[in-house]
């Protein structure tokens, strides 16, 4: 038996333009943006310098994080007629749980900084309470995971574990969000160091050394316990701390241990080769994550939707959530139809969150939806299994 997601959702996602066309005869025009583009230039007027750098920015000259979201533009969607697609399907089944549709926002570690208020986690959190759209919330927050789990309002919430080097630290994290209700834990394979960020490194910004979006480990009990005292009495040995325990360099060694922590389901992210996928799979995990952070971790490599169809390949059937490079509907609907089971937001709700908070994200992910729910409607793909790599065909 699987959950069914709450009634009181919408799952007819294309309506939202019935609703922004019906406001503006009404004199009512949208405030937020409707493109990515605009949605990008009025974040970076609307945030701080420094944490527009951030967001925006990526390793290297950026080109790996530029080719993320070009490589959509490589593939095209056979439209198909006669197919009368007037509803569309778009659940998908993951661990039991139903979600009303695959979209989900991947983990920012510094969305706490993205709301004016500072709450962006718990922002975010209202927003997927509001959609249905799950959050996998970032070990990185500036709320502590449990307050942001009490916002999820009955959505599915993962945790995002960024494994530190003390083991009993990391199994504290995974125990805390297993009480706060955390569906699965999501271990982040490609951040245990720091890329080369030159937007970053010119400013010489980096908000955890300032001491932002540690509040996970400050709450702590096994971290409090490191550091001998609370860290509010001694902020800079935290952050010195922090610097010390954060990164963990994983081998293939430590997955039997990872496994060992949670009887949630596991999901690796970062896996951008079969080989890893196969191996991970191997391993136990439940679900591998193929992502390349964005572009924002090593320059020089490969879009992530490029490997996505290997990843799925050599996941044989288990679960692969996908992100790296979404900016529309469209993009959601070709990662589905390259086999993701699911598929990340990044960026576009981040400025959605400096633009309007938990309205701001829940218009990107509205518009997100609706987008890729018309497209289903006008080239006849009536649901998720409808849409397979022969649905789409390479551009020259
Ligand atoms: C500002 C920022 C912070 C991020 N923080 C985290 C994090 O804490 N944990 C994590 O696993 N991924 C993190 N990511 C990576 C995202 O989960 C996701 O892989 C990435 O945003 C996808 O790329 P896109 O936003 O260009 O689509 C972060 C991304 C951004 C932009």
């Amino acid at each position: 038996m699987s959950d069914q997601p709450p009634p009181h959702l919408p799952t007819a996602f294309g309506n939202y333009q019935n609703d922004i066309y019906l406001r503006a005869l009404g004199g009512v025009l949208p405030d937020l943006p409707m493109t990515f583009a605009e949605l990008e230039a009025r974040a970076a007027q609307a945030l701080p310098p420094s944490v527009m750098s951030y967001v925006a920015g990526g390793a290297g000259d950026e080109a790996t994080q530029r080719a993320n979201a070009e490589a959509f533009a490589h593939w095209g969607l056979y439209p198909r007629m006669f197919v009368g697609a007037r509803e569309r399907d778009l659940t998908v089944d993951l661990f039991g749980t139903t979600w009303p549709s695959p979209l989900f926002m991947a983990p920012i570690g510094v969305i706490g900084l993205c709301a004016q208020d500072g709450h962006g986690d718990l922002a975010t959190a209202r927003a997927a309470a509001r959609t249905g759209v799950p959050m996998v919330a970032s070990t990185l927050g500036n709320d502590p995971l449990e307050d942001v789990a009490a916002e999820l309002g009955g959505t599915p919430g993962y945790f995002q574990l960024y494994t530190p080097t003390d083991r009993d630290l990391a199994e504290s994290l995974v125990r805390r969000a297993e009480n706060a209700g955390y569906a699965a834990i999501v271990v982040t394979l490609d951040t245990w160091v720091t890329g080369w960020r030159p937007r970053d490194l010119a400013s010489g910004n980096f908000p955890q050394l300032r001491g932002h979006c540690l509040a996970n480990y400050f709450t702590d009990p096994v971290f409090r316990r490191l550091l001998g005292r609370h860290p509010q009495d001694d902020p800079q040995g935290a952050v010195l701390l922090w610097t010390r325990i954060f990164g963990n360099a994983l081998t293939w060694d430590d997955l039997t241990w990872l496994r060992s922590l949670t009887r949630l389901p596991l999901i690796v992210k970062g896996i951008c080769h079969p080989d890893d996928a196969r191996r991970a799979k191997d391993g136990g995990v439940d679900a591998v994550y193929c992502s390349n952070h964005g572009g924002r971790q090593a320059n020089g490599g490969l879009p992530a939707l490029t490997v996505l169809p290997e990843i799925v390949a050599a996941a044989d059937g288990m679960p692969v959530l996908f992100d790296s490079g979404v900016r529309s509907g469209a993009d959601m609907v070709k990662a589905l139809a390259l086999g993701a089971t699911a598929v990340g937001l990044g960026r576009p709700y981040a400025y959605g969150c400096a633009l309007g908070g938990t309205d701001g994200i829940v218009h990107v992910l509205k518009s997100v939806l609706a987008e890729a729910d018309l497209i289903m409607a006008v080239d006849g793909y009536p649901s998720r299994a409808d849409l397979t790599p022969d649905s789409l065909r390479p551009l020259p």
